[in-house]
Formats: structure tokens, sequence, C-alpha cells
């Protein structure tokens, strides 16, 4: 089994952020051809192309993260039916400077949940459009809008409702085979910018 690294982006700042416990668990139920890590974005200041021409440390370091990593994971609540706007921000600094965009040909998929019946499904409707502006290829199906409820998911990262445990192990690795699919097609000959060099 190939082994690829998968940088986490979990969307949510808070301290007790059910999307950060969901995210403890997908690392646990992984395949372990998948190398998993959280990214953290907690750091960056707004992002403003003012920025364009020298990045400040924070954003060269979320950078280079996200340029060292296979594929993202985005791990995300939903803020008023959409994304939070601390993620949104860190896809903004990672998508350029103009030509620098580091999600382009990077594999993705989308995952989150919430108290609400529809466990995030809009804000990762609209994550799945920023998304295919940045030209990442995404992990289509299966979705996977969980609704969280009390005790779901223990502090350890422990699904404790088994049919909800071997969904997102099969979520898992499902995503592992669309990331190597996605470099079987794509073979990683593209440069920082996203352009690709000749063979
Ligand atoms: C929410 N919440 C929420 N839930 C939802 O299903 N749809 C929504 O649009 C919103 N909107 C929203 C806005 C803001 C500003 C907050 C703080 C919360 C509730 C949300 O799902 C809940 O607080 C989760 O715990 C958020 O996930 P994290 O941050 O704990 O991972």
């Amino acid at each position: 089994m190939t082994t690829y690294k998968v940088g986490c982006l979990v969307g949510s700042l808070a301290t007790a952020s059910i999307n950060r416990k969901l995210c403890q668990a997908l690392m646990r139920l992984a395949p372990k051809g998948l190398e998993m890590e959280e990214i953290s974005f907690r750091d960056l200041p707004l992002y403003s192309y003012d920025y364009d021409s020298d990045f400040p440390p924070a954003a060269r370091a979320f950078k280079a993260a996200i340029a060292a990593v296979d594929a993202v994971l985005f791990v995300t609540p939903e803020y008023n039916r959409s994304i939070p706007g601390g993620l949104k921000n860190a896809i903004d600094w990672a998508s350029r400077p103009y030509g620098a965009n580091s999600f382009a040909r990077k594999p993705s998929a989308v995952i989150g949940t919430s108290p609400g019946a529809i466990g995030t499904a809009i804000a990762q409707q609209q994550l799945r459009s920023v998304l295919s502006f940045c030209n990442s290829p995404q992990m289509n199906a299966p979705e996977a809008y969980i609704q969280f409820k009390p005790g779901l998911i223990t502090d350890d990262g422990d699904v404790t409702v088994e049919s909800t445990r071997e969904f997102l192990r099969d979520y898992m690795s499902e995503f592992h085979a669309f990331v190597a699919r996605v470099y079987t097609v794509l073979p990683r000959t593209a440069s920082p910018s996203g352009k690709l060099k000749p063979e």
C-alpha cells in the first residue's frame, strides 16, 4: 500500500471543537497508507494581496506545510450556512500569490459535523465550490454529513456508535483510494506554482 501524507485543516478555532474531535477520530480510523497531521492556521493574519510580495512567517510556514503534504482533508463546521471565516482566510493565503496556488492538483476531501440534522451540508457545498476554483481534485463520494450528538466521539477520538465508526473508517479507505487514483493520472510533476513541469 502506497503511503501518502495528509494535512488536516480543521475549520474551527474553538477549544472544545467537535470538528477537531471528528478529525482525531478520522486519524485513528485512517488506513496505514495515510499519514495524517493537523495543519494549524490559527496564527495567520487576515489575508490581503498587499502581502503577496513578502508573506509573513506564519503564512510562509502554512504554505510550506500544505506543499509538504500529498493531500488535504477539510474537517469543517458550518457557521451561518457557510465555512468559518478563519478557514476561508487560510485557503486564501494558500492560494496566493497568483501563480503559486498550493491547492492546484492536490487531492482533497471534505467532511464535517454539527449538532444540526444536515450535518454541515451547506458549508461543505460552499467549500467544494472554493476548492473547484482552486483546482483541487475532490473526492465526490462518499459524502459525509455527520450529526453530532453528545458522547458520539470521546475526548480520545473514539467513535462510540459502531455504524458511524464503520462509516468513517470506510470514508478514510475511500480517501486513500481516491488519492492513489489522482496520483496515477496526475503524477507528482507539478511545480509549486501548480503548473506542470515538462516530463
Ligand atoms: C453555528 N452553528 C451552526 N450549525 C449549523 O448546523 N449550521 C449553521 O449555519 C450554524 N451556524 C453557526 C454560526 C456560528 C457563528 C456558530 C458559533 C455556530 C452551530 C455549530 O454547528 C456548533 O457550534 C458546532 O459546535 C461548531 O463546530 P465546532 O466549532 O465545535 O467544531
